[in-house]
């Protein structure tokens, strides 16, 4: 590995072709940082090595393949080996969600969203650890949901997915510490990103709606935050407010008015079919 290579600082951020994901990516280019993008789809990370190039002068390569592949995971680190390179940040985003009754999704929806949400996170970041040991500052960030606070009626494994995230990255916050690495967790709300959310964000109340920002705030506010080693990560007041009222709501309160809201007869079910599931 040549000098050279050793002083450019990576960040590998799944999902990184769209959404969330994407904004982090130029933020963090904007900073210097070299990418390593992951995504599902090969077409939407082909242009964005010249791209990024062409606007930031840094080096973008980029991986497409399903993270709930059972072998994926070793693809991502073997993919990241023959670089060469170091890595200094884990950006775990690729992730989804759905909004509708339990019985209306199959149960491989349901495992595609665990392995993707849940399991790749981990496995990524065990995979990943022994190379962020390595670096004087390292960071993890793992992007959580407002449904990391509240339980919710018609997002039930998406919300306990995001409970798990929270979690997770909290508790390995400490463990970490010592290492010099510093984990966050991003909790947003509704950021209009791609089909799904832009519609539910249209057919949900107004007060759902105050709670909804754009991926390029979410990614500023989540960069910025991470660099500064914040624990969590809540990107605009409404949301910190929103999270604050758990507190003081009864929760039988909070529960209702999540299932009126979540089970809305006019609600859009969400068309799985672009995750490759039915
Ligand atoms: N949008 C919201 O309202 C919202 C709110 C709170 C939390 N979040 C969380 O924020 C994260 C990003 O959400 P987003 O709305 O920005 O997503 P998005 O715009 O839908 O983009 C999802 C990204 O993940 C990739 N991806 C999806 N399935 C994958 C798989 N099986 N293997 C590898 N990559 C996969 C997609 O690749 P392709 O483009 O190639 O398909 C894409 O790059 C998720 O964890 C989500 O739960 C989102």
């Amino acid at each position: 590995m040549s000098n050279a290579t050793l002083e450019k600082r990576y960040a590998l951020i799944t999902g990184g072709s769209h959404g969330i994901g994407l904004q982090m990516a130029h933020e963090l280019a904007k900073r210097g940082y070299h990418l390593l993008l992951v995504a599902l789809h090969t077409d939407g990370l082909l242009a964005l090595p010249e791209t990024f190039e062409q606007k930031y002068q840094v080096e973008v390569r980029v991986l497409g393949l399903d993270l709930t592949d059972e072998h994926a995971v070793d693809q991502v680190y073997e993919w990241y080996q023959q670089m060469g390179v170091r890595l200094n940040i884990l950006i775990n985003n690729a992730g989804f969600g759905y909004l509708g009754r339990f019985d209306s999704y199959s149960i491989s929806f349901f495992n595609k969203l665990m392995k993707l949400n849940v399991i790749a996170m981990v496995n990524l970041t065990r995979r990943f650890i022994e190379d962020l040991k390595g670096q004087d500052k390292a960071y993890v960030m793992n992007v959580g949901s407002i449904a990391s606070y509240y339980d919710a009626p018609y997002k039930s494994v998406y919300a306990a997915s995001k409970k798990f995230v929270y979690s997770f990255s909290r508790s390995l916050r400490v463990e970490l510490l010592p290492f010099n690495i510093s984990v966050s967790v991003l909790t947003p709300a509704g950021v209009l990103t791609n089909e799904n959310t832009i519609k539910a964000s249209k057919e949900l109340s107004w007060a759902a709606r105050l709670v909804t920002y754009t991926p390029q705030e979410v990614a500023a506010k989540a960069i910025d935050n991470m660099l500064r080693e914040r624990a969590v990560i809540i990107p605009g007041a409404f949301n910190k407010f929103y999270i604050a009222m758990r507190k003081v709501l009864p929760y039988g309160l909070v529960m209702h008015m999540m299932s009126r809201q979540f089970s809305k007869k006019n609600l859009s079910i969400y068309d799985p079919s672009r995750l490759g599931v039915d």
